[in-house]
């Protein structure tokens, strides 16, 4: 079956994650595929004509296939890119990512305190420690801040921080109230007049820091994401899932009935 797929697909490699944000819009939900159910799902997604793979998750670094994954995607003419949390940086992914020519985003969501308490453990020393040894690596990358309701503070900060740490690109996200971010959206959730607010100070930026920072918006309750999820189904996510369009499911895969392994609380 052909569906009529973008060029390029976000790839949950996996719903397990070492941090716990309270926003997050793919929480872990017990899927974890082995290997070689994720190395068929990219040999099906290039017969669809998918060119490039964006893994994310759930947290993808720890998946132990993933330098693997980026391996196989490269030996079959694709491209990749990563979204991690930063918070591992396993010995054996730098040099896959090299060798893939993967370009990363990294999610930093403002200064220390802000960024754990919203990451839901210390995590803003050892994601800032891997952002400099990926860009001190020579690999191309950038970051990625979710904005909250009362953090329209941490565009100023997060524009600063990327000066000076000579971070070449910087994407930030509006909240959107799916997976955990449903139930937190009271905390969290913008109204429309802050969004317009933080997309006008974004453009503001923009047009300041033209030629030392490549700055972009990206809004996915504008936008549908083509999502391959960890549990094999080909989705066209929107702001929440009530929206959500189901495209197919990749047979060969069964998320288990059991308890999700606690990695957010290990050190
Ligand atoms: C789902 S995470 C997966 C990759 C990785 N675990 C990470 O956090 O970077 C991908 C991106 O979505 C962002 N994100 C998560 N929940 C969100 C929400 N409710 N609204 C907007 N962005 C969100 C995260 O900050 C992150 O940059
Ligand atoms: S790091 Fe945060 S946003 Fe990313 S998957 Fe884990 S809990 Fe979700």
């Amino acid at each position: 079956m052909k569906l009529h797929l973008p060029a390029m697909v976000c790839f949950r490699v996996t719903r397990y994650c070492n941090a716990r944000c309270g926003f997050c819009l793919a929480p872990p939900d017990g899927a974890h595929p082995p290997a070689p159910v994720l190395m068929q799902r990219l040999d099906w997604l290039a017969g669809q004509g998918v060119r490039t793979i964006h893994f994310c998750g759930g947290e993808p670094t720890i998946h132990p296939a993933l330098p693997e994954l980026l391996a196989h995607v490269q030996a079959s003419g694709g491209g990749s890119r990563l979204t991690t949390n930063g918070i591992a940086l396993p010995a054996r992914l730098l040099p896959a990512l090299r060798a893939a020519h993967t370009r990363v985003k990294l999610s930093l969501h403002g200064d220390r305190a802000h960024h754990d308490a919203v990451v839901g453990r210390e995590a803003f020393d050892p994601a800032t420690r891997h952002l400099r040894a990926l860009l001190a690596a020579g690999i191309p990358t950038g970051i990625q801040t979710t904005v909250v309701a009362g953090g329209e503070w941490v565009l100023d900060w997060m524009a600063d921080y990327c000066l000076a740490e000579g971070v070449p690109q910087w994407c930030v996200l509006p909240f959107i109230p799916r997976g955990s971010g449903y139930r937190t959206q009271g905390e969290y959730g913008l109204t429309s007049a802050q969004r317009t607010r933080l997309r006008e100070r974004v453009r503001h930026l923009r047009h300041t820091l033209r030629g030392r920072l490549d700055i972009r918006w990206l809004d996915f309750s504008t936008q549908p994401l083509p999502v391959v999820e960890a549990d094999g189904r080909v989705v066209l996510e929107r702001a929440s899932e009530s929206l959500d369009t189901l495209l197919y499911t990749i047979p060969g895969y069964t998320v288990p009935a059991r308890r999700v392994p606690d990695y957010a609380s290990r050190r």
